[in-house]
């Protein structure tokens, strides 16, 4: 008999089906959230579970699961799991680090661009029918070549967005406890320094860490206070990371120029001053975004429960 697993969410179709050879599946819903009740209930006879980020599991959820074995996250990150309780529990977790890094990178870049240039607001603009002829002052935005970026998290998607920066002849900062090495170093043209020092000398400032006790609410009202005024601040790791509202607060006052965020403190709930903000843009945590990308993520997934299933170590055992 195959193990039973449930998959919060429906995957895409070529994940499902090399899971389905494996594994005997129940889908727990087709909405946007799965209710914690109803995971409890369609847990209680699963080995596997393979859950999107939106899903928390937590103490209660993993208590009610007398026979489950792992937790294969369809994400990099794995915050949505109390990962010290699994320990705990001798249940396995997984996530999908490596197959996202370009995409995410990717995805930052277009966001460090459109918060730059005001791209959204430009098409909004010529979208109304409101443009009627070249300006010298018309969406002035500010200048990337040349100038300083500082990397929050020097993980693989702090790399990859670093290497992107030479193409913009960028001074690169980056902060992160665990220093590159000489060679590292020297590839990505990056400098560590400390937080404080990366926030009041960068034009950029970009997050990448993951999300935890040390680094949630990492960017406070004090640090957001050291940036220069005219600076970006760009959040595509988790939204915790920064204090929303004084955020908004920075923004509304001008303390910085502008952001871009593709997370949110509470997702999905958006501190509702940002929708009224002209010097911010935002993104429905689409870091990841390319049906290519969200399939290796998916079997990636598929692969690491299927390895915990049957006695292997998966490839990207967490705990
Ligand atoms: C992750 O994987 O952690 C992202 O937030 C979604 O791609």
């Amino acid at each position: 008999m195959k193990p039973k697993v449930l998959l919060t969410h429906q995957l895409l179709p070529e994940a499902l089906d090399f899971l389905a050879e494996h594994v005997d599946i129940e889908i727990g819903t087709s909405e946007t959230y799965l209710p914690k009740d109803d995971l409890i209930t369609k847990l209680k006879d699963k080995e596997g579970l393979l859950p999107l980020l939106t899903a928390p599991i937590d103490r209660e959820v993993m208590d009610s699961a007398p026979k489950l074995k792992i937790i294969a996250n369809c994400a990099a990150g794995y915050d949505n799991i109390d990962i010290d309780y699994a320990r705990q529990k001798g249940i396995m977790v997984t996530n999908t680090p490596g197959v996202l890094t370009e995409t995410t990178a990717d995805l930052t870049w277009a966001l460090i661009l459109a918060v730059a240039r005001r791209i959204p607001h430009a098409d909004q603009f010529t979208r109304a029918k409101k443009y009627k002829g070249w300006k010298l002052d018309l969406f002035l935005g500010k200048e990337i070549t040349g100038k300083s970026l500082g990397i929050i998290g020097m993980g693989r998607i702090g790399k990859a967005v670093a290497l992107r920066a030479k193409a913009f002849q960028m001074n690169v900062l980056y902060t992160d406890p665990k220093k590159l090495n000489e060679e590292d170093q020297e590839k990505y043209r990056a400098v560590c320094v400390p937080v404080d020092e990366l926030l009041s000398s960068a034009d950029i400032v970009t997050i990448h860490t993951t999300l935890n006790a040390q680094t949630r609410h990492l960017i406070s009202g004090d640090k957001l206070n050291l940036m220069k005024k005219d600076a970006i601040l760009v959040n595509v790791a988790r939204g915790p990371i920064v204090d929303e509202k004084a955020l908004v607060e920075a923004l509304a006052k001008r303390q910085i120029w502008a952001a871009g965020l593709d997370v949110y403190e509470r997702e999905p709930e958006i501190e509702e001053a940002l929708f009224s903000l002209d010097n911010v843009v935002l993104l429905p945590h689409i870091g990841s975004a390319t049906y290519e990308t969200r399939l290796k993520m998916a079997k990636k997934a598929a692969k690491n429960l299927i390895q915990g299933l049957s006695g292997q170590k998966p490839e990207n055992l967490v705990v």
